[in-house]
């Protein structure tokens, strides 16, 4: 068994930067990492970092544009402190090294992004996450943090008290992928997940092979609910053969989107007649998609965004990534054509129900990054506060986890946070299946922390020999069969006729998933273990996202609902809570937070 204060799960920028601050305040952390950390999809994050640095600008207008951002559905507590932490943040990853791109008197480029009313968003070219990651990597190398990589965890030694708020995490279990051993990790101070994004849930993503929701899935067979998880955001430029993100950058640049008539649509046809290309994205993925389902597309699919006119010289300076993307994947330069472009799964808005510090429900557990839900997105995401999201918050975590933080939290989470209970009219039975077999089982909730650890690795172990030994359906089929349902029915556009077509579809992969085993037998570097385990992560999060979209009966941001073509603060006004409650899951609800420190966010019209 390994030991150490504080466990980081993951090692993109979140976990990095947990971990940077978790040893800074005195603890023994190590990270446990599915992938080697600079391979982490963090690197893959191009645009940019937002905080307010000008003199001109100032913390409170982020926030304000944040939450407008979020149609309203953020909450101030986390919005405040994120807008006035990330210009720390960006200033310390200047002293780290961070090689952001400068104007010709050095100070560090700022540019437009999308929602933003000040040009904040700070860059390192078009590759802002791979400088970002290498960056920090730096750090945790050079103060010696233990990094236990391709280590796959797959359980949390969590104790079994019936109420969640009453439970402790004590640890983790991990498969060692080299060997295909599984290990105990004891945790004394806390446990942080980090582990990124769900973009597997569909089929045309953004997202890295690996980010298949394993952190929100975890955490929520352990009793931390997931929270707002309805809340997918579609960034309006991807390649349409690979999802390959073609980053906002080339709008804040100056890049126009065209559709099949050469029309600059998102002028002139009204979507967004201030802002244009650059209102936010949930605005632009429905504008595009609009222009394509009315005919006005390219190929029946997509539209074009056109950088030619910014130049050869500025487009090498700023946005040379993007031309070797649009020509590896597509097979266009950028310099002499414009680029086919459409909506992609980017982001996850929902994730872990945390505080203000990342702080789940159940002590010692903790989530940041894309894996969390402290509500700083709300119901749509601002380009460019990704980025900073994960360093305010990675160090927010690290800090408590190591005992830093005397502050109460504002956020209220568990179930004592319950507002309301929640009704969704499901066509099929939620949760888990009757008589689970032992790779769908739960298991490791004991009282003691050597008997919830035990048990966790105990249960891991039977759920890999038993994956093993038996035959059955290659994991690849159930996941499939989700990814094809949520693409089709649970995208930008939702209807309610296909959101209950999804939940009969996340069923029957439920029930087809009793049945998965693995047949290559080797220990070693055996991904079939690992996908197939992961696909159980990927049927919780798509059951979660549905269940919270047929429920919520508005659009709000990101969640555009056909029969309620309105954003309905009277009755919804508050953030989805779905609790697994032991396999029979719970929706409920519970308030939005809109006092802050400096004003109380009063929800107004979003225009763009
Ligand atoms: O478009 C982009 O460069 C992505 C940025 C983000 O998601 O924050």
């Amino acid at each position: 068994m390994h030991e150490h204060d504080v466990l980081v799960v993951g090692a993109g920028g979140a976990g990095l930067r947990a971990a940077i601050e978790a040893q800074e305040e005195g603890a023994d952390v190590a990270l446990v990492t599915k992938l080697h950390p600079v391979r982490s999809h963090t690197g893959a994050a191009e645009g940019g970092i937002n905080a307010a640095l000008h003199h001109k600008d100032s913390w409170d207008k982020h926030a304000y544009d944040t939450m407008k951002g979020s149609d309203y559905l953020g909450d101030a507590p986390a919005i405040d402190a994120f807008a006035q932490e990330a210009r720390h943040e960006v200033i310390q990853l200047e002293h780290w090294g961070m090689p952001f791109s400068r104007e010709e008197d050095g100070t560090v480029s700022q540019r437009p992004f999308g929602g933003l009313s000040y040009p904040r968003t700070t860059y390192a070219g078009a590759e802002t996450g791979h400088h970002l990651l290498h960056t920090m990597y730096e750090q945790v190398v050079k103060r010696g943090i233990e990094v236990y990589d391709e280590w796959f965890v797959t359980r949390l030694a969590v104790t079994d008290e019936d109420d969640p708020s009453e439970r402790t995490c004590h640890g983790i279990v991990a498969i060692e992928i080299a060997t295909g051993e599984v290990h105990g990790f004891y945790a004394r101070d806390g446990v942080i997940l980090a582990t990124g994004g769900l973009g597997e849930v569909f089929d045309h993503t953004t997202n890295a092979i690996a980010c298949t929701g394993d952190g929100p899935a975890m955490a929520f067979r352990a009793g931390a609910p997931m929270e707002d998880m309805e809340f997918v955001q579609f960034h309006p430029t991807t390649l349409p053969s690979t999802g390959v993100l073609i980053s906002e950058g080339v709008r804040g640049e100056g890049g126009i989107l065209y559709n099949a008539d050469e029309e600059r649509f998102m002028f002139e046809r009204g979507y967004a007649n201030n802002e244009g290309e650059l209102a936010s994205r949930d605005v632009v993925s429905r504008a595009e998609l609009t222009e394509v389902n009315e005919g006005r597309g390219i190929e029946d699919e997509y539209v074009h965004l056109d950088m030619r006119h910014l130049g050869a010289d500025r487009i090498i300076d700023r946005l040379e990534n993007i031309l070797h993307l649009a020509e590896d994947f597509e097979g266009v330069d950028g310099l002499d054509d414009p680029m086919p472009v459409k909506p992609g799964q980017h982001y996850q808005m929902g994730g872990v129900e945390v505080d203000e510090y990342g702080h789940s429900c159940i002590d010692g557990l903790y989530a940041v990054g894309e894996a969390a839900c402290y509500s700083l997105h709300g119901a749509n995401r601002l380009g460019g506060n990704a980025l900073p999201e994960l360093m305010v918050f990675g160090a927010r975590a690290g800090r408590h986890a190591a005992g830093g933080v005397e502050e109460e939290s504002e956020i209220a989470t568990g179930p004592g946070a319950k507002s309301e209970d929640g009704v969704v009219d499901s066509p099929v039975d939620l949760g888990a299946v009757s008589d689970p077999d032992p790779v769908a089982t739960d298991g490791g909730t004991l009282a003691t922390p050597e008997q919830a650890l035990e048990a966790a690795v105990e249960a891991e172990r039977t759920r890999i020999e038993t994956l093993l030994e038996r035959d059955g359906i290659n994991h690849a089929d159930v996941r499939d069969r989700v990814q094809q349902t949520m693409t089709q029915n649970v995208n930008v556009f939702r209807e309610e006729a296909n959101l209950k077509q999804a939940l009969r579809d996340i069923r029957e992969a439920r029930t087809l998933y009793q049945e998965v085993a693995v047949r290559d037998p080797s220990r070693t570097y055996n991904t079939d273990i690992i996908h197939t385990i992961e696909t159980r992560n990927v049927i919780d999060c798509a059951e979660a996202i549905t269940v919270g979209a047929l429920a919520r009966e508005e659009f709000r941001g990101a969640h555009w609902r056909k029969q309620y073509q309105y954003r309905d603060d009277e009755n919804w006004l508050k953030h989805t809570l779905y609790a697994w409650n032991g396999g029979e899951p719970e929706l409920y609800y519970k308030p939005v937070i809109l006092e802050g420190e400096e004003q109380t966010y009063e929800p107004k019209q979003r225009s763009y």
